[in-house]
This record gives C-alpha cells, sequence and structure tokens, in this order.
C-alpha cells in the first residue's frame, strides 16, 4: 500500500506535495519522492521518512507536480526503486499505488525493444510503455499504456512537454480529486490535500482524469468525458486519516478484501504452476513455525494446513519458548510468522534456529524489516501499514500465504491432486466477497456484541483448524474489551473449563461442517446443559446448527480452511464492537504495543 498525490494550480508545488506525503505516510513510508514540472522534469527520492527527502529538496518553485510514499511490495528498499520513475528520455514521470501483475513479461518485451530500466519495480514498466505510445498528448498515451496491463492500480503521470497536465488513472487502487479553485489535486487519500479543499471527487475503476489549472475532466473506460459529482466532506484531517471509521481498527477490518485480493494478486492461477510466491524453497521433511501474539495463532492453523494438504508434520511454536525447547531438526523448514518482522522473541527463535543450520522462511508485513534480514527466503503479506495494535488485516493475510505455501508444496510433493487445488485457487480469487458478506453482516454483529459486552467471562470453542480461531476470537476480545475471554479446542471443556461456566458465560462457538461437526454439536449440547448462552459462527447453510443455540453469525459456504478467513473477520468485529461500546481506547490499549522488540 502505497500513497500518491499530484498537484497543479498556483501555490509551491514542493510544499503541497511533501505535506500531502506527511499525511499520506500511514499508507507507507519506507521511501518517497516528488517530480516537480515546470520547462524541466526535476525528481528528488529519498529512502527513508519524508522528513529526509525534505532536506534534500531545494527551493524550487513549481506550481505543478507529482509525489509518492512507498511500503515495498517489487523490489527492495533503495532509492532506485523509490518513486517517481522516468522514461528513458526522463521526460515522463509516474507514481503508482498497486501491483502489475504482468511487469515481468512488459519488462522484457520493453527490454528487446531497447527500454533502459533503472530499478527492480513493477512501475518502471508503465512509464516506457507510455514513452512509446507518447506523440504530444499524455492522455491518449496512458490510455494506451494502461490497456496493456494487469493488476491493481492507482497512477499519476506528469510529461516535461505539458507542464500544466497531470494525468492519472484508477483500477482496483483508490483515487480521488480535490477541487479547489484553480488548483486540483490527485491523491490516494483525502487527507492528502484536505488543509486545501474539501470538495471532492471520487475516481472509480476504470476512469481516467486530466487536471490542468482550468479543470479537471474525467472520462470512462471507452474515453468518453463523463460529468461526475463534488462531494464535500466534513471530516477533520484525522478522522479522514481513518476514511471516516471510528478507528483504525475498524478502518483496517473493512480493508480486507482489498488487502487479501493485494496479498494473492500475480500469485496464484487456475491453471500451472497454480501459485508462484517466488521464493526457491525446497519442500521439507518437517517444519516449525515459530511466531507470537496473533501471529501464533496463524501459525497454530498452518500446522492443519500443512499437514492436511502436504502431509508434512509442522509443529507450531510460540517463539518466546522456542530456544528452551530441546532438538532442533536441521533438516526441517523453520518458518517465522511477525507482521512486523521486528518481534525481538522471534528474531531471537529465528536466530536460534539458524545456529542449528536451518533454513528460515519469513512471513511478514515489513519489507526490509530485521526478519527479513536474518531469514533466507520472505513472503510478504501486502496489506500495506496496520495501525491499530490489534492485528486484522495481517492475520487474514499470514493465513491466506500459509495455504497458499501449503498448496505449492503439496503440489510439488504430489500429496493434492491438480483438481483439488484449482478448487481452492478458485475459492480464493473469491475471498474478497467472502469477506464482504461478513462486512454486510456488521449490524448483527453489533447487536451480538452488545449481549457480550457486559459480561465477566466469554469463552470460545473451535475444533480443528477452527481451535485456533477460537484462540484468536479470544485473544482478540481481551485486548481491546479488557473482558476475560479463553479459546479452549471444544473437545477440552470438559477436562476442565467446565467448571467455569454458568448461564453468565456467553460461549461462541466457531462450527464448520466438515469433520469436526457432529462432534462440535455435541460440545454445544453439553454447553448449553450447563445453561450457558451459545453464539454460532456457523455457515449460511447449516440450519441444524441452530436449534441447539441462542444466536447463529452466519458466513459464506466454502471449503473449510478457506473459511477460516471470514470467520476470523466475524471475529475481529465481535471484539471491535464489545470494545467499542464499552468505550475502550481501541487502536492503543493498555499495557500493549504493536511491535514488542524486547524479550
Ligand atoms: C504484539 C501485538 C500483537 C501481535 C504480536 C506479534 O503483541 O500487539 O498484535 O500479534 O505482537 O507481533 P508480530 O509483529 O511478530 O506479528
Amino acid at each position: 500500500m502505497c500513497g500518491i498525490i499530484g498537484y497543479v494550480g498556483f501555490r509551491n508545488a514542493r510544499e503541497i506535495l511533501l505535506e500531502g506525503l506527511k499525511r499520506l505516510d500511514y499508507r507507507g513510508y519506507d521511501s518517497a519522492g516528488i517530480g516537480l514540472i515546470s520547462d524541466k522534469l526535476i525528481v528528488y527520492k529519498e529512502v527513508g521518512e519524508i522528513e529526509k527527502l525534505e532536506k534534500q529538496v531545494p527551493a524550487i518553485n513549481t506550481t505543478a507536480g507529482i509525489g509518492h510514499t512507498r511500503w515495498a511490495t517489487h523490489g527492495g528498499v533503495t532509492k532506485a526503486n523509490a518513486h517517481p520513475h522516468t522514461d528513458c528520455k526522463k521526460k515522463i514521470a509516474v507514481v503508482h499505488n498497486g501491483i502489475i501483475e504482468n511487469f515481468k513479461e512488459l519488462r522484457e518485451e520493453l527490454i528487446n525493444r531497447g527500454h533502459k530500466f533503472t530499478s527492480d519495480t513493477d512501475t518502471e514498466v508503465v512509464a516506457h510503455l507510455v514513452e512509446e505510445a507518447y506523440d504530444g498528448c499524455l492522455e491518449k498515451a496512458v490510455s494506451s499504456a494502461i490497456k496493456k496491463l494487469k493488476g491493481s492500480y492507482a497512477l499519476a503521470f506528469v510529461s516535461k512537454d505539458e507542464p500544466d497536465k497531470i494525468v492519472a488513472a484508477r483500477k482496483e487502487s483508490p483515487l480521488v480529486i480535490g477541487v479547489g479553485d484553480n488548483e486540483y489535486f490527485v491523491a490516494s487519500d483525502i487527507p492528502a490535500f484536505l488543509k486545501y479543499t474539501n470538495r471532492v471527487i471520487y475516481i472509480e475503476d476504470g476512469e481516467k482524469c486530466i487536471l490542468s489549472r482550468k479543470g479537471v475532466k474525467i472520462f470512462d473506460e471507452n474515453d468518453k468525458e463523463i460529468e461526475k459529482d463534488i462531494n464535500v466532506v466534513d471530516w477533520s484531517i484525522e478522522e479522514a486519516e481513518k476514511a471516516g471509521f471510528s478507528h483504525y481498527m475498524l478502518k483496517e477490518i473493512y480493508e480486507q478484501p482489498r488487502s487479501i485480493a493485494d496479498s494473492f494478486r500475480g500469485r496464484i492461477y487456475e491453471k500451472e504452476p497454480h501459485v508462484t510466491l517466488n521464493v526457491d524453497v525446497e519442500v521439507p521433511e518437517s517444519i516449525t513455525i515459530v511466531a507470537c501474539g496473533t501471529s501464533f495463532y496463524a501459525g497454530l492453523a498452518g500446522k492443519y494446513m500443512f499437514e492436511e494438504i502436504a502431509d508434512i508434520p509442522t509443529k507450531t511454536e510460540l517463539s518466546s519458548e522456542y530456544r528452551y525447547l530441546g532438538r532442533k531438526d536441521e533438516t526441517g523448514l523453520i518458518i517465522a510468522i511477525s507482521q512486523s518482522g521486528e518481534t525481538a522473541d522471534t528474531l531471537a527463535a529465528v536466530r536460534g534456529a539458524k545456529k542449528y543450520g536451518c533454513k528460515v522462511l519469513a512471513i511478514t508485513n515489513v519489507v526490509g524489516s530485521s526478519l527479513t534480514r536474518i531469514a533466507d527466503y520472505t513472503i510478504l503479506t501486502r496489506c500495506g501499514p496496520e495501525i491499530g495494535v490489534a492485528a486484522t488485516k495481517t492475520f487474514t493475510a499470514q493465513l491466506l500465504m500459509l495455504l497458499m505455501l501449503a498448496l505449492d508444496m503439496g503440489l510439488k510433493k504430489g500429496t493434492i491432486e491438480d483438481a483439488r487445488v484449482e478448487e481452492y485457487i478458485t475459492h480464493i480469487k473469491k475471498l474478497p466477497s467472502y469477506i464482504q458478506y461478513v462486512l454486510n453482516r456488521n449490524e448483527e454483529i453489533k447487536r451480538i456484541a452488545e449481549e457480550i459486552k457486559d459480561k465477566e467471562t466469554v469463552f470460545f470453542i473451535g475444533r480443528g483448524i477452527n481451535y485456533p480461531l477460537a484462540l484468536e476470537g479470544a485473544l482478540k476480545l481481551k485486548e481491546i474489551s479488557y473482558i476475560h475471554a479463553e479459546g479452549f479446542a471444544a473437545g477440552e471443556l470438559k477436562h476442565g473449563p467446565f467448571a467455569l461456566l454458568t448461564e453468565e458465560t456467553p460461549v461462541v462457538a466457531v462450527v464448520a461442517r466438515d469433520k469436526t461437526y457432529e462432534k462440535m454439536l455435541a460440545n454445544i449440547r453439553e454447553v448449553k446443559a450447563r445453561n450457558s448462552p451459545v453464539v454460532a459462527i456457523a455457515d449460511e447453510k447449516d440450519m441444524d446448527v441452530e436449534s441447539y443455540v441462542d444466536e447463529v453469525i452466519r458466513y459464506p459456504v466454502t471449503p473449510p480452511v478457506i473459511s477460516c478467513i471470514p470467520i476470523a473477520v466475524v471475529l475481529q468485529l465481535l471484539a471491535y464492537h464489545a470494545a467499542n461500546l464499552r468505550g475502550c481506547p481501541i487502536d492503543k490499549p493498555r499495557n500493549l504495543a504493536k511491535s514488542v522488540t524486547v524479550e
């Protein structure tokens, strides 16, 4: 998730762009750059925070330009990979948020036609494609270039030969125009320009726009000019950064249809090879997953995936305990899962494993983090920065990365048939709509949260792969609402926790119509026999469950492993609403930190 901005008007573009980038840095901040345009195109880039870029850009007074703050997905964190990217003649500059899926093929073709590349990014192909199509009209060249792109993009371009113009285009990445008086802005998000105007036009997929001092023109995907409404937003800058949501956590929950699509984009295919994670890791004899907190629960779910799909014996260990465990298997693969890539316990576990000669694969959201520097292989979850302390979108992405890795290893090992993998791929592609299905039930989940918000204790139960989901549901609830919550394997209730059940102890039961179904219903009946209220999380076609429970929250019918992801979203919303109804400081719960860098 990167942030883009463009400005054309009468003010100093340097100031507007740098200020806008600071407002967008919640979208990513590993490097930044701006391209200023007058009679020349001048590009400045810097690795690190925007303040570093600011120190480097001299006080030039131009009144148009584009800018970018980067969260790396293709290519490391280097000055060369920072945006804007330019064509061979350094006449055209582009900033991009999104992922160009077919950039490798395009890059090869362009190199064969004599283009010189200066970065490892997917974006640079776009500058060269526009260069090829350019005959003095930027919008025409952009229109022709974007027809060749597969993937997602919000793009903004300037050309030295048309200094009063910015052309922008959108497909599946956010883009909004700010309408001022004789000045216009284009950006990934409203906070970038809200100080100057609150009049906005939302650009939709397939639309393109031309900004100049005279105004904005918008075109549909057939290049036909269209009229669009100007909306007035009455948000403060702080509210705008949360896109109107009351908390970052809620915003991040709602981002998941997009973040999950970014996680699988360009990495899955209906046909062979089905999955390309670009890690050249051999199928191991065994796997040990190390992680903390929410990442640990993703790892526990990963155990079920690797064992069931790829028949690889897998252990999941808490990073903080791993070092105390005796035998380290150097023929096995260590998978370290960490949203931040900076959790001290996980880094220590990985360093310990490396001493034994183990190979380490990192699953993380942060390119260039300490974990990626120690690991032998890295898979990025590509969610963009997560600001709420409670992990949400990174958890669902971790689950998906583990599933895709298990499918890849299962295929290589021959433990899963092609047809089954195809079925999985079909469902993975539908994940954004499965998540949306749950988001559409927000009000219903809020109503159920009302019922648990004043309870002292809430239990979460699940079986099979939904056992780790129950643990995560309990963790989410306790960390943000301060309600005491415990997750249990449903079969374990009778070995102790039953003693705590009363009619004041709600039990949230994650139910799946898989091999655990009958046993799970039996466990629910046992709970009901103690008069505890039961909220089932069950698929939309499971009608039997209704007769055993007090409330049902539905998720769409999918294969059991896939359903973990929409189920996780139900649990996140339940915890969110309970905490919000109790007036808790959701984004910064007491005593907790987003990234724990002490052991
Ligand atoms: C902290 C955060 C949790 C997170 C855990 C592990 O406790 O509050 O949300 O799950 O660290 O963090 P990591 O960055 O390694 O996934």
